[in-house]
């Protein structure tokens, strides 16, 4: 990709959905069932720590059951493969690109192999059921909690984020629909930094009029293709 050295990947639920994780707001989306006021905010973490926990507790179990798809596995191969500036950003709370073998990557979305402790901050890695009154390791309260960013929370890592979107040539969006600040206004961000700027995912997002380019199909697909095309111009 002639010009291009710094690139930015933001991945959403979209990215996960051929390994069998359902998305958000699609049919069958997480969402459904559950009012999300009902477990991604900090109202229904002091209402109802019970349901709260119990929810995020069937999503880690889940994770066991599954693997890094066709899309993972080519970003992962672009992290290795790229010799420019990369940081791929995903708003997920799964495993999947890490498990693919990603390493320029963070979640702002927090994780569910996460849990945090309320009272002192301190997190720590977590891979069982995280029942309500856990203790923390490091202070003792019993204020553990999902590692997960709830509506109306700051996402993680905002201030490398910024950084990045500025610094970047290329803003590539995978698999979000654009619903969600501050993730959905990215593409703007980087457009304003001069990024030339393209979107993966398989129908058209609430932000497509903002991309350059927009391809629509499945990320299994859609992502090792445009990985072959960086990595074969690089
Ligand atoms: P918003 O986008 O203005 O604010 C979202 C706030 O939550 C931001 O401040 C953002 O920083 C913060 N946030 C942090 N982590 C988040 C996370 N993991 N998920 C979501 N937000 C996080 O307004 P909003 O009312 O929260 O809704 C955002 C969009 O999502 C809207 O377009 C809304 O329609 C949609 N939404 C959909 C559902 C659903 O699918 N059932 C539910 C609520 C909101
Ligand atoms: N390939 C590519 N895109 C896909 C695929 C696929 N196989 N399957 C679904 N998609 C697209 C959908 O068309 C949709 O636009 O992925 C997008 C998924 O959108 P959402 O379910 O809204 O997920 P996301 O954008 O990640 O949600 C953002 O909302 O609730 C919060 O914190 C949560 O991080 C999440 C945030
Ligand atoms: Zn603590």
């Amino acid at each position: 990709m002639i010009g291009i050295r710094n690139i930015v990947v933001l991945t959403g639920a979209g990215v996960s959905a051929e390994s069998g994780i359902a998305t958000f707001r699609g049919p069958g989306g997480l969402w459904e069932g559950h009012r999300v006021e009902d477990v991604c905010t900090p109202e229904a973490l002091a209402d109802d720590p019970a349901l709260v926990h119990r929810f995020y507790d069937l999503r880690r179990a889940a994770l066991a059951g599954v693997v890094p798809n066709a899309a993972h596995d080519a970003l992962a191969r672009l992290d290795r493969g790229w010799r420019g500036e990369l940081l791929i950003v995903t708003q997920n709370v799964d495993d999947l690109h890490e498990r693919a073998g990603a390493v320029r990557m963070l979640h702002m979305h927090g994780e569910l192999n996460s849990a945090l402790c309320a009272a002192c901050g301190a997190r720590a890695a977590w891979r069982e059921a995280l029942p309500p009154g856990t203790r923390c390791a490091a202070c003792g309260s019993g204020a553990l909690r999902p590692d997960i960013v709830f509506f109306g929370e700051m996402p993680y890592h905002m201030t490398r984020i910024d950084a990045a979107l500025a610094a970047a040539d290329l803003f590539v969006s995978i698999g979000t629909s654009g619903a969600v600040y501050p993730a959905a206004g990215f593409v703007q961000t980087a457009r304003a930094y001069g990024a030339a700027t393209l979107e993966l995912n398989l129908e058209p997002s609430a932000g497509s009029a903002w991309f350059d380019e927009t391809r629509l199909g499945a990320a299994g697909a859609l992502v090792p293709a445009w990985v072959d095309e960086v990595l074969g111009a690089g």
